[in-house]
């Protein structure tokens, strides 16, 4: 290794998508292998509006392990990153970069240190899943930078001890985590349903809700779920198998009535689950029930689904249109309920693919005051200024890859420090 001096730095960077499950993983069989009680399915997110970019670099230089979080260095002290990295470490391979004469054996990596920078392209505090696209983009970034030639779906088993839902985020498009029989986990992991562009009409908003609430975490609030909910048992017993195969056959016939029914459902019995915990957990709040509302009234009145929404554990809605019409419809519904507070700009209020908001007809401020009052509205009176913080316009997008733009990286190639 390293022959000639111990100045190389050797990196990769990775990009990795987050996921929104729409049949819920809740409740862990085992903590410390990470091991669920539920098969569970979900979306992969655009990655162009929603990731994660991790750059992972080793060289001799280095001392210890170091990790640094949109620019600050955190700690890998912790269980879950030192799994991940002790499974990966594992299952390194000779490395032989000619271009820079590096030779890394495979006994070398036990001994190499590394550094790891990671950034979220979305406020790390919106509750946006950042836990899943973090750990699945270390596991897949360490992964190509230590050979480890493992498919994804191995790697996902990986990801898994970091967080379960971040093994769903090693494929785009629909992804299943199988929870497996096995004891030791080897059989839990992740499988692609169907890719980004199986079902490509459809169009998710994503509403960031205001809140001051502390929440209580997804890995707390699971603990005291299996502990305490009889609801839980049935759920994972008899009710989330059946889904299982209703939303996989949904999702292969692009049946978008089912897909709704069964997202909406399951999202809601997720939620009746944390209410049976002892003590109850309130991840929804108001604005997240005046959400589930209008949608609910909205399809009845349509006759058929228009809409899905779907709650992780908090307020925010994540709501799946069925084409683009029906989204510019959602938009315009959104923005009359929840327009923004009036120091706001129309930029930073809806992200992500904005060209919906030209669908919709909002150019401009102004445009969301004169937007027609939904009918769904008991009294369009009372709008519900602010209780948005803003909206993010995304659609169903593709796994983790490999950037070679040297722009891109997080880390100096020289020095393996954040730029
Ligand atoms: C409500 O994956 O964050 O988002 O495995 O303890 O890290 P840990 O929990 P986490 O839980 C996600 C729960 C959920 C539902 C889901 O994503 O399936």
């Amino acid at each position: 290794m390293a022959e000639e001096s111990q100045k190389w730095v050797l990196m990769v960077t990775a990009q990795t998508p987050t996921n929104i499950a729409v049949i819920k993983y809740w409740g862990k069989r085992d903590e410390t292998l990470i091991l669920p009680v539920n098969d569970s399915i979900s979306v992969t997110l655009d990655p162009e509006h929603l990731c994660t970019t991790t750059t992972v670099s080793v060289s001799p230089a280095f001392d210890q392990d170091r990790m640094w979080l949109n620019g600050k260095e955190i700690s890998l002290s912790g269980g879950r990153f030192q799994s991940c990295l002790r499974e990966i470490r594992s299952r390194a391979t000779d490395v032989h970069d000619k271009e820079k004469g590096i030779k890394i054996t495979k006994k070398d990596w036990e001994k190499l240190n590394v550094h790891i920078a990671s950034y979220n392209n979305f406020p790390t505090a919106a509750g946006l899943a950042s836990s899943a696209a973090g750990f699945a983009c270390l596991v897949f970034a360490l992964a190509k930078l230590m050979n480890a030639n493992e498919d994804h779906s191995q790697l996902s088993a990986i990801a898994r001890r970091g967080s379960g839902s971040a093994c769903r985020s090693l494929y785009g498009g629909f992804v299943k985590w199988i929870m497996g029989k096995d004891e030791k986990g080897t059989d839990s992991l992740a499988v692609q349903l169907a890719d980004e562009k199986h079902w490509d009409e459809l169009v998710i908003v994503i509403a960031v809700v205001s809140s001051q609430q502390k929440e209580t975490s997804s890995t707390t609030g699971m603990r005291d779920t299996v502990e305490t909910s009889l609801l839980l048992q049935h759920r994972a017993k008899e009710v989330v198998p059946k889904r299982i195969l209703k939303m996989e056959e949904a999702i292969k016939n692009h049946d978008f009535a089912s897909f709704a029914q069964l997202a909406c459902t399951d999202s809601n019995q997720f939620h009746a689950v944390c209410l049976d915990t002892c003590p109850p957990i309130f991840y929804m709040n108001d604005t997240s029930h005046r959400i589930i509302s209008l949608v609910e009234k909205w399809n009845r009145a349509a006759g058929t689904p228009q809409v899905a929404y779907t709650f992780d554990a908090g307020p925010n809605a994540v709501l799946i249109a069925r084409n683009r019409e029906t989204a510019a419809l959602l938009v315009q519904k959104l923005l009359f309920c929840f327009p923004p507070k009036s120091d706001a700009d129309l930029n930073s209020f809806v992200l992500g693919d904005k060209s919906i908001l030209k669908d919709a007809g909002v150019d401009s401020l102004e445009a969301i005051e004169s937007l027609p009052a939904p009918p769904e509205i008991k009294d369009p009176s009372q709008r519900h200024r602010g209780d948005v913080s803003y909206f993010i316009c995304t659609r169903p997008g593709r796994g983790p890859v490999v950037l070679s733009d040297e722009s891109q990286f997080l880390l100096n190639p020289e020095t393996g420090l954040p730029k």
